[in-house]
C-alpha cells in the first residue's frame, strides 16, 4: 500500500472518519485483521451473573429502568468474553410503554401489553412525556460509555415500527401476527397513523441515545419477514427510511445497522432504500447469495444460527468457519442470525470467541 508521508497522523478518537475501535473501523469499511464480534442478546439469562442482577432488580422492567443495574448487565458479557461492541441493555417495548401503553413481562410468558383494538384508541398514545420516562435509559447509555474498555464500541437500539406495532396491536407475542396483519390489510390508513407516531418516537429515542454516547444504532425489525412485498415496503422499508433519514440529517457519521429479520430476497435493495449502513442477516439468508448480491454494496452482520451455539462441537466450528470463509476480508461483523437463547452453554460462547478471534483475515 502507498503511504502518504505529507499527511498529518490521524488524531486518535477525534475524527469520525478514522475511528479507532475495530467495530467502528469495520462499519466505516476499513481493514481489520479479523471480523469484529458481538452477539445479539449477549446480555441475558444464559449468564449466571445476569440472573443474579435480574433477581436483585426484582423484575425485567425494573432492571431496564435502573441505570446502575442496566449498565452492569450490559458490561457483564464484555468483561467475560471481550466482545468488540456492547449493546445497551433495554427492550424494544419501552417505547410503547413510554407512549402510555401498559406493559408487563410475565415469567415464561414474555411481554403482555394492553392491546390497541381500534384506530380510535390510538389517540391515547401520548408522545409528549416520552423522554422523561426514558431518561433512565439515556442515563444508562452515558454510564455504559464511561465504563467501556477503550476498544469496545457502544450500540444503541430500538425496535422498528412494524415489529413494535405487532406487539402493540396483538397485546403479546404471537405466531401468526393476526392482529397486526389484519390492520395492514384491512385498515392500512389506521396502521399508517400508528407508524407515524412510532417513527417520530423511535427517531427521537435513538437521537437521545446517540447524544448520550451510542456510537452506532441497530433497528430491530424482528417480524419484517411476515409481510408480503407491498406491505413490507409500506410498513418496514418506509418507516426505516424515515427514521434513518432523520438520524443521518443530524448524525451522518453514526452508522445504522438494520435487522429486517426474514426479509429473504427483499434484503436486496433494503439498504439502498432505507439508507442503512449495515445489514444484519438472519440465519436463513444463504451465504453465497449474500456474498454475491449484498456484500458488494453493504457491510454485513450475522448470521450464525443461535441453535448452533447451543449444540456446540464440530457443528459450531463448521458454521463459524463457513461464515469466515464466505466473508474473508473487511466489511463483515460476526454475529448470530437472531438472539442468544437462554440454554446456551457459556463454554460454547467461549469457543466461538476463540474461533473468531483466532481468525486472521487478510485485509
Ligand atoms: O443483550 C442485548 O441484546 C440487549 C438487550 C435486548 C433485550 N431485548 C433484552 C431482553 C435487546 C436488544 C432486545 C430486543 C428485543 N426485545 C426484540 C428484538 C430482537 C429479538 O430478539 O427478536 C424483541 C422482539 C423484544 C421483545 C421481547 N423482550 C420479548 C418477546 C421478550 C420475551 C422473550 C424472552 O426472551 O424472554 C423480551 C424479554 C427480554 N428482553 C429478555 C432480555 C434479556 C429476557 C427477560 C428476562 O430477563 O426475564
Amino acid at each position: 500500500m502507498t503511504s502518504f508521508p505529507q499527511a498529518a497522523p490521524p488524531s486518535r478518537n477525534t475524527s469520525p472518519s478514522t475511528p479507532d475501535k475495530p467495530f467502528l473501523r469495520t462499519l466505516a469499511g476499513l481493514p481489520s485483521s479479523r471480523p469484529p464480534l458481538w452477539l445479539m442478546r449477549q446480555a441475558g439469562r444464559y449468564l449466571p451473573e445476569y440472573r443474579e442482577i435480574r433477581a436483585k432488580a426484582g423484575s425485567f422492567l425494573e432492571l431496564c429502568y435502573s441505570p446502575e443495574l442496566a449498565t452492569e448487565v450490559t458490561l457483564q458479557p464484555i468483561r467475560r468474553f471481550g466482545f468488540d461492541a456492547a449493546i445497551l441493555f433495554a427492550d424494544i417495548l419501552l417505547v410503547p410503554q413510554a407512549l402510555g401503553q401498559g406493559l408487563a413481562f410475565r415469567e415464561n410468558e414474555g411481554p403482555v401489553l394492553e392491546a390497541i383494538r381500534t384506530a380510535g384508541e390510538l389517540v391515547r398514545l401520548d408522545p409528549k412525556g416520552i423522554h422523561q420516562k426514558l431518561a433512565p435509559v439515556y442515563e444508562a447509555v452515558s454510564r455504559i460509555k464511561a465504563g467501556l474498555p477503550k476498544d469496545c464500541a457502544l450500540i444503541g437500539f430500538a425496535g422498528a415500527p412494524w415489529t413494535v406495532a405487532t406487539y402493540m396491536l396483538e397485546g403479546r407475542g404471537s405466531s401468526d401476527h393476526a392482529a397486526a396483519k389484519t390492520w395492514a390489510f384491512g385498515n392500512p390508513a389506521g396502521l399508517d397513523t400508528l407508524m407515524e407516531i412510532l417513527i417520530e418516537a423511535t427517531a427521537a429515542y435513538l437521537e437521545r441515545q446517540i447524544e448520550a454516547g451510542a456510537e452506532a444504532v441497530q433497528l430491530f425489525d424482528t417480524w419484517a419477514g411476515v409481510l408480503p412485498e407491498q406491505e413490507f415496503r409500506r410498513f418496514c422499508i418506509e418507516p426505516a427510511r424515515r427514521i434513518i433519514g432523520r438520524l443521518k440529517d443530524k448524525y451522518p457519521q453514526v452508522p445504522v445497522i438494520a435487522f429486517p429479520r426474514g426479509a429473504g430476497v427483499l434484503y436486496d435493495g433494503y439498504a439502498a432504500a432505507t439508507g442503512a449502513d449495515v445489514l444484519g442477516l438472519d440465519y436463513t439468508v444463504p451465504l453465497g447469495w449474500a456474498r454475491d448480491h449484498l456484500w458488494p454494496k453493504t457491510v454485513l452482520q450475522g448470521n450464525l444460527d443461535p441453535r448452533l451455539l447451543v449444540v456446540g462441537g464440530p457443528a459450531l466450528a463448521e458454521g463459524v468457519h463457513r461464515l469466515l470463509r464466505s466473508f474473508p476480508e473487511r466489511r463483515f461483523i460476526f454475529n448470530l442470525g437472531h438472539g442468544i437463547v437462554p440454554e446456551t452453554p457459556i463454554r460454547h460462547v467461549e469457543e466461538l470467541v476463540r474461533l473468531v478471534k483466532g481468525a486472521e483475515v487478510s485485509a
